[in-house]
Order: structure tokens, then sequence, then C-alpha cells
């Protein structure tokens, strides 16, 4: 990653988004949608803190066929599947041998308009976005280029009135949920990926046209289970720069479960979120587990 330290990373506002100024180069922005694409290309779409780098770790596994110990040459997998609006990741895609792997947490009208010609593939990772709040909220005293929060109820009015980078969850989830039938798009949960990773790796082999041995799919479970990939350094980004990330403040993989709001939200801010939910996401028919022990 080309990340600029010096600046200060405050988030700038384009088209409706903000970039972080440092991190994403406003030269890149209006282009990446003009990006070529190839049929194997694939995109992991999140809302940040949706499960990421999860993704990162099971599109590498998939592509390595379960061999952890081939894609353990480099420091972070974002190196290996890096996030497109990242400085420096435009040029690079252009020049990358596929097939090409990357991230992104912009919204449609930023990434390729190829992809609504069903050109290459989308994954998109959603999560209840209570626990998305939560993630951010940690994520936000670690990550240098993300600003520090007062606390917690400081940051539940900022995630509300959309002033985190990513901006509105409900507009990214819905906007994305939107082009499910444009683009060749597989929409999956991280609630499902905790409740039976197995099947969605499975899922997401046969929509990548990958033909795993069980003994492949096993590995690639296996090594990318939250207690696994805490281990494996390149995948929990516990080597990335303290410029970036300050490793004293938290980890990347913090708990990696589900309903942790409830430990975090007061049952008025609870109340308040459902109204909002409620009103937000009631044309979707979309559902979300928000309690580990509502898995069946
Ligand atoms: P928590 O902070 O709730 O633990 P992203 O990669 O989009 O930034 O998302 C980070 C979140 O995904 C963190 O959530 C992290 O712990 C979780 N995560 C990463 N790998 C995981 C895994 N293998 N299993 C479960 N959760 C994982």
């Amino acid at each position: 990653m080309n990340v600029d330290v010096t600046q200060d990373f405050a988030l700038i506002p384009h088209k409706g988004f903000g970039f972080i100024r440092g991190v994403h180069d406003p030269d890149d922005w209006d282009q990446i949608c003009d990006l070529e694409i190839r049929d194997s290309d694939v995109f992991v779409i999140t809302y940040p803190k949706s499960g990421t780098i999860w993704m990162q770790q099971i599109l590498l596994l998939i592509e390595a066929g379960g061999d952890v110990t081939s894609i353990s040459q480099v420091e972070k997998n974002g190196d290996l599947v890096p996030w497109i609006e990242v400085k420096g990741s435009r040029e690079a895609f252009i020049k990358a041998p596929s097939p090409r792997l990357s991230v992104s947490h912009l919204l449609s009208e930023f990434l390729p308009a190829a992809l609504s010609r069903k050109k290459g593939k989308v994954i998109y990772v959603a999560r209840n976005p209570k626990d998305v709040l939560v993630s951010y909220f940690h994520f936000h005293k670690l990550a240098n280029m993300l600003e520090t929060p007062k606390d917690f109820d400081d940051f539940f009015e900022k995630f509300l009135t959309d002033r985190v980078f990513g901006g509105s969850w409900f507009k990214h989830v819905k906007t994305w949920y939107s082009h499910r039938e444009d683009m060749n798009m597989l929409f999956i949960t991280y609630e499902e990926m905790i409740q039976d990773l197995s099947s969605v790796v499975k899922r997401i082999c046969s929509f990548l046209g990958k033909d795993l041995t069980e003994e492949q799919l096993t590995n690639v479970v296996k090594h990318s289970t939250f207690k696994n990939m805490k281990k494996i350094p390149q995948a929990s980004y516990e080597q990335v720069s303290v410029d970036l990330l300050n490793h004293s403040k938290g980890m990347f993989m913090r708990k990696g479960t589900i309903g942790d709001w409830k430990n975090h939200f007061t049952v008025a801010q609870s109340e308040r979120f459902d109204q909002i939910f409620h009103r937000e996401m009631q044309d979707f028919p979309l559902s979300f587990i928000w309690d580990i022990r509502d898995l069946k």
C-alpha cells in the first residue's frame, strides 16, 4: 500500500462519498470506473468491518488449493488482494496477471462500469450493522488513518449520521444489493460464514468455477477460521506498520463473533437503531442474525 503517512487522513467528500486523504488519490476516484475488466477478475465488496480480510484469506486459499504455505510470502494479504481504491492499486491492477483479486469499500458507481455488463465477478459480504458499528468503533482506535473516537456514544452518532469512511451502511448495502441481477454477483453474509463456513466456501468455489477436492476444501476452511487466521501474521495484519495500525490499541482480528453489540449498545441505542433499520430496510428482503444464540 502506498499510503502517505505524512497526510492528515481527513475525509474528503467526493460525489456523495468520503475518501481518505493520504490513503486515496483523487486521480483515481473517477478513473477506477473506466478500468477494463477481464472475466477472471474478482472484486470483494464490503462496508468496512464486514469480513473483508476474511474473504481475502478465503480467496487466496481457494486459488492456492488450500495450500497455506504458498501464500505466506507477503507482509499482509492486502499485497495480493489489494483495495482497488488505495493509492497505487489502480495502476498495479492494469498490469497484474490474471486472476486479479481485489477488495473495495466503494459505492458501486465508482467501481468499473463493465461489472454491470456482467464482466468479472463480485462477491458482496454484508454483516449485521450493529456488529459492524462496534467493530468499526474499536478499529478507529487502532487505525491511524481513522479519527480516534471520543467515546462509544460519539462514534454511535457519527456512524448513524454517515460521518465515517464508507458513509451510510444502509446506502452501501442497498445500492450494491440492487445490482445483484445486472452483475455476476454472489451476495453472502458474515453471519452465514460464521454459521457454516464450509458451505459458504463451497458456494464461493462454485461461483468462481473452482473445482477443489474435498481435502483442498477442508484446508481452505481450516486456514480461514478465526482461531487459525489469528496465528497467521499476514492474514491477521499483525505485521502492518505502526504508522498505519497502532497494535497496542487493539487488533484487526478482535472477537470474530455475532452479537458483541450487546456489550456496547444501551437499550435506548438499540431501540433507536432498530427503528432506523426498520425504516431503511423495509423494502429490502434482507435479514440478519443479531445474536450468536440464534444460529441454527
Ligand atoms: P470484530 O471486530 O467484530 O472482531 P474487515 O476485514 O472488513 O475489516 O472486518 C473485520 C472484522 O472481521 C473483525 O470483526 C474481525 O475479527 C472479523 N474477522 C476477520 N477474520 C475472521 C474470521 N476468520 N472469522 C470471524 N471473523 C473474522
